[in-house]
């Protein structure tokens, strides 16, 4: 499927069926990962399946989600890195999103949970330690049925000219620029990526054919993942286009002297 039809249905589901997800599929996801892990994850980014959901609920119930919200669902996905620096924050989730997308594709629904307020201790439940650091998990399973007449939940997003600057921070691009580059469609659909408590902390910066990508609210360390997110879709977008160019991402994230935003990568157009 295409990024962007993706991207018009993609939603987050927190009411999973009881209904485990069959063996093969867990496993064909899973074989995916590990090629996810090999294209992004610089020896550094691991997944981890958890099969009985039922055990990692009852044992983060109360301690993961947004304020102790546990997501409950028949299985989990953690991802395991090595270090938590900013790098690696943003190549997590660009990877877990990769996944997610895969998921999708066998038909499965997701929903991100945050553990990274979660002490080690009560983590250990995902195999975390000081050296292995899991901060966040996605629930897998099928979702529950709903009404035909119940609408699909949408969550709300910011307007592209409040994401996109020309040339520099905080000169607002208006939609003719945009059009003139090629630019709308892909912007207009890249806003659909998810983000931690939906804050949607992206931005774009474009200068000729070179666009940077930026995050405010740099002391924010989810900002990172959420920037790894909408990367990925952005590559995607671009990829659909039949343009192949990845994202270089900066090996040393540095926080602007205002500590509004960072600059966490680059892509040519
Ligand atoms: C890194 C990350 C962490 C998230 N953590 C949680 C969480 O702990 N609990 C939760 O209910 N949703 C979580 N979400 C889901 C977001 O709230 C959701 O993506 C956002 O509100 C947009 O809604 P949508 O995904 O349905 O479009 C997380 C999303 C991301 C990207």
């Amino acid at each position: 499927m295409k990024f962007k039809h993706f991207l018009e249905q993609r939603t987050s589901i927190r009411e999973f069926h009881d209904k485990k997800v069959e063996n093969e599929i867990l496993i064909k996801l899973m074989d995916l990962a590990k090629e996810i892990e090999k294209k992004y994850g610089k020896d550094s980014i691991k997944f981890v399946l958890y099969e009985n959901g039922t055990k990692i609920y009852e044992a983060l119930k109360g301690l993961g989600g947004y304020s102790g919200v546990m997501i409950k669902s028949p299985h989990y996905i953690g991802i395991q890195t090595k270090n938590d620096d900013k790098q690696t924050l943003v190549r997590s989730g660009f990877s877990m999103e990769s996944l997610i997308t895969k998921a999708s594709e066998l038909k499965l629904s997701t929903c991100w949970i945050s553990v990274e307020k979660v002490s080690t201790k009560n983590k250990q439940i995902l195999g975390a330690t000081e050296k292995n650091k899991i901060n966040y998990i996605t629930a897998i399973g099928y979702p529950q049925r709903k009404s035909k007449f119940e609408p699909m939940p949408t969550s709300s997003r910011l307007a592209i000219e409040d994401i996109a600057y020309m040339e520099k921070w905080g000169n607002k691009a208006n939609i003719d620029e945009l059009d003139n580059r090629g630019l709308t469609d892909i912007l207009y659909h890249v806003r659909y990526a998810p983000s931690t408590h939906n804050d949607q902390p992206w931005r774009f910066i474009i200068d000729n054919n070179n666009i940077k990508l930026a995050i405010i609210n740099p002391k924010e360390l989810s900002n990172y993942v959420d920037g790894g997110i909408i990367a990925y879709y952005f590559e995607g977008l671009i990829y659909d286009l039949g343009i192949t160019n990845s994202w270089k991402f900066n090996d040393k994230i540095s926080i602007d002297t205002n500590e509004e935003y960072a600059i966490i990568g680059s892509f040519k157009i």
